[in-house]
């Protein structure tokens, strides 16, 4: 029955009760509406927190793959990458996505690489899986690059993917070398202290008897002269005529007016040449003196020396040096070894600036010292090429080098930087001409000790 059919003659009671049926069934049927609207309402805020929180993980997750130190590529089975990190970018010198489409462009020395069967490709890689493989990268720009690189395969969705890791090793194995530098230098320049000292006695010895065999000469030289002059004016009598015949014979059975021409000359090279050995010897052993790394009171002017005079190997051929050297600079506190390692540095990229002007005369290296109100200040010039404007801002970058690999590691100027701002407290910097030379400031205080940092700025 409904409102519609309801007969005239029902009773109102029939009525009534119709009514109030209608009423409750209504009553229920919003009460199950607004139920449902607050369940629709609760799982729809449910559904908006669950998306904020799907959101912010994914924002997560592609931060963390964003910034990732290490570089990171999505690859598929068949090589072709989906996606790379920022680090992954930088590592292989790529500017945009899409740049690459294939790992195999990046790695084409890695084994799975060199492999045109795709089954071969994913079995390969997954004996490259967990394993850190040390390959080698090309870069867009065609150098290469040494890399770590670390296989793992993901699925998703029902699709099988891989990650690669890959970490730059230029610089690690760069450090390494480093360290084996320095350590077979360490040795060496232990060997050569060694040498030097063993050196020492002997070349004195050599010196000491030849100075000897200079003086006996001069005394024979005087009784030759005299028997010369006897023989030579007893000429009238027949007996002294006989015995100087037979002197002249032998003088020149001997040939002895070469002989006496010859020894003066060979006593005096022989005295130069040990004295040459002897100023060497003095020189390693004050440069290869194991570093104590104890400050100590020092005469810069004969630390410059000594290095000049380890290093002449490195110059003489292409440069001849000048020295301008305070004649009455006081000593200072410092670490010698280290700013004698310091001045090498700079003298020996001064001849090289001169070697690389290519030019027929030699080139000059010159050396200056000088005494300031609270500090010495020494500058080393060269005529070379001079530092083009491009790179003067990278010259004290570690690893920083326009040198031929064998020539030159890019360290001498950081480690000189190092040695004269961060041990010392001084200042070191350069003027420069590009084609006609370079000349690098070294500012020292008396006492590193109790010198403030920075406190000398430097000229340029
Ligand atoms: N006196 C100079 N004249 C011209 N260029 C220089 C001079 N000194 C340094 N440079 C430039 O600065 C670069 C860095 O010098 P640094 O001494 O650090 O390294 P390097 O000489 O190349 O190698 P290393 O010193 O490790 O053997 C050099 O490669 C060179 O280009
Ligand atoms: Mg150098």
């Amino acid at each position: 029955m409904t409102l519609s059919t309801i007969d005239e003659n029902v009773p109102n009671e029939v009525l009534l009760q119709f009514i109030e049926r209608e009423r409750c069934a209504r009553k229920q049927a919003e009460e199950l509406l607004e139920q449902k609207s607050r369940e629709l309402y609760l799982s729809n805020l449910e559904l908006q927190q669950s998306t904020i929180a799907l959101e912010k993980t994914a924002q997560r997750s592609k931060a963390v793959f964003d910034t990732a130190a290490e570089g990171i590529i999505i690859f598929e089975g068949d090589g072709s990458i989906e996606c790379l990190n920022t680090a992954a970018k930088s590592i292989f010198g790529l500017h945009a996505d899409g740049e690459v489409a294939n790992i195999c462009q990046l790695l084409p020395e890695a084994a799975f690489c060199k492999l045109d069967d795709q089954s071969c490709f994913v079995s390969n890689l997954k004996e490259l899986t967990g394993a850190n493989n040390e390959i080698s990268g090309r870069r867009v720009d065609g150098s290469s690059v040494h890399l770590e690189f670390v296989v793992s395969t993901f699925s998703h969705g029902g699709i099988s993917s891989h990650s690669g890791i890959v970490r730059d090793l230029t610089r690690r194995k760069a450090l390494e070398a480093q360290l084996a530098t320095a350590q077979k230098l360490e040795s060496v320049g232990q060997l050569a202290a060694g040498i030097a000292h063993e050196l020492n006695t002997p070349i004195q010895f050599v010196g000491d008897n030849t100075r000897f065999l200079q003086e006996s000469f001069m005394a024979i030289e005087e009784i030759l002269k005299h028997v010369d002059k006897i023989l030579e004016e007893g000429q009238g009598n027949d007996a002294v005529r006989r015995v100087a015949q037979s002197v002249q014979e032998a003088y020149e059975t001997f040939d002895l007016s070469f002989v006496r021409e010859e020894i003066p000359l060979a006593i005096e090279q022989t005295l130069q040449g040990a004295d040459n050995v002897a100023r060497i010897v003095r020189a390693m052993k004050v440069f290869s003196h194991p570093g104590t790394k104890e400050y100590q009171e020092v005469d810069l002017n004969s630390s410059l020396d000594s290095t000049l005079t380890v290093c002449r190997n490195e110059w003489k051929y292409c440069a001849e040096v000048e020295t301008h050297f305070c004649s009455n600079l006081p000593r200072i506190m410092c670490l010698p070894g280290e700013l004698n390692q310091a001045f090498l540095n700079l003298i020996v990229n001064g001849a090289h600036a001169i070697q690389a002007k290519k030019k027929d005369t030699l080139g000059k290296i010159t050396i200056t010292t000088r005494r300031e109100v609270d500090h010495i200040a020494i500058d080393i010039a060269d005529n070379g090429t001079g530092i083009p404007l491009a790179i003067q801002n990278r010259i004290f970058d570690p690893f920083f080098t326009t040198k031929g690999v064998g020539k030159g590691t890019g360290q001498g100027l950081s480690i000189s930087y190092s040695i004269v701002v961060e041990m010392h407290k001084g200042a070191l910097t350069f003027d420069t001409v590009e084609g006609v030379g370079t000349t690098f400031h070294i500012l020292l205080p008396m006492d590193p000790r109790d010198a403030k940092p920075g406190a000398l700025k430097g000229q340029t």
